[in-house]
């Protein structure tokens, strides 16, 4: 049995999606909410799931430890990304060689790197005029959105489409094949 860390930052629906598809899995359990904001929603959804969380700190995160000891010590295997926007140290990184996942709600290469999150990367993709977005779920590495990719979908972007519209259809997307793909990672590299 795999104990999953999602990270994230904001309301946490991938996150939910991941705690719910695991939940009576043989193979792996989100075992651990880690968050680096207070009030963030998906720690409403931890509660709600009774998964429990860790609130991390700028300074311990980047210039101390990375919370290593505490992942290893709650023998986390695998670490997910969900909508977590800090930069991933590279102690942590070297702790979890290929076990470090993040989704990215654009087909990178495009739209990705610092800044490039939310509605931003919606917005860029409608300006750009480009007919099609979708998502790309990829290793991290010490650089924002560079690392291997793994799986990426398209869907169409319409010509009435919003960023918000946008985001919803990719967001689905999401939701469809993140937490599937997890798994085939997992029972790939047991
Ligand atoms: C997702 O769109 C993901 O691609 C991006 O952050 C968003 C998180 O959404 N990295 P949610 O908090 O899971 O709803």
């Amino acid at each position: 049995m795999k104990n999953i860390a999602v990270f994230a930052s904001g309301t946490g629906s991938n996150a939910k999606k991941i705690i719910e598809h695991f939940k009576n899995s043989p193979l792996a359990r989100v075992s651990l909410i880690v968050s680096n904001k207070p009030g963030a929603g998906v720690l409403e959804i931890a509660r709600n799931y009774e998964v429990p969380t860790l609130i991390i700190d700028k300074e311990r995160f980047f210039d101390g430890d990375a919370y290593v000891p505490q992942l290893l010590e709650k023998q986390i295997g695998f670490i997910v990304l969900a909508g977590f926007l800090w930069k991933i140290p590279t102690k942590l990184i070297a702790a979890y060689p290929e076990k470090i996942i993040n989704i990215h709600p654009a087909l990178l290469p495009k739209y990705g790197g610092k800044g490039m999150y939310g509605s931003r990367v919606h917005e860029a993709v409608i300006t750009a005029g480009d007919a099609e977005s979708g998502i790309s779920i990829h290793f991290v590495n010490e650089v924002y959105d560079d690392g291997r990719i793994i799986f990426q979908v398209s869907c169409p972007v319409t010509k009435e489409d919003t960023p918000e519209t946008l985001a919803a259809r990719v967001h689905a997307l999401e939701h469809a094949h993140f937490p599937r793909i997890i798994e085939k990672l997992l029972s790939e590299n047991k």
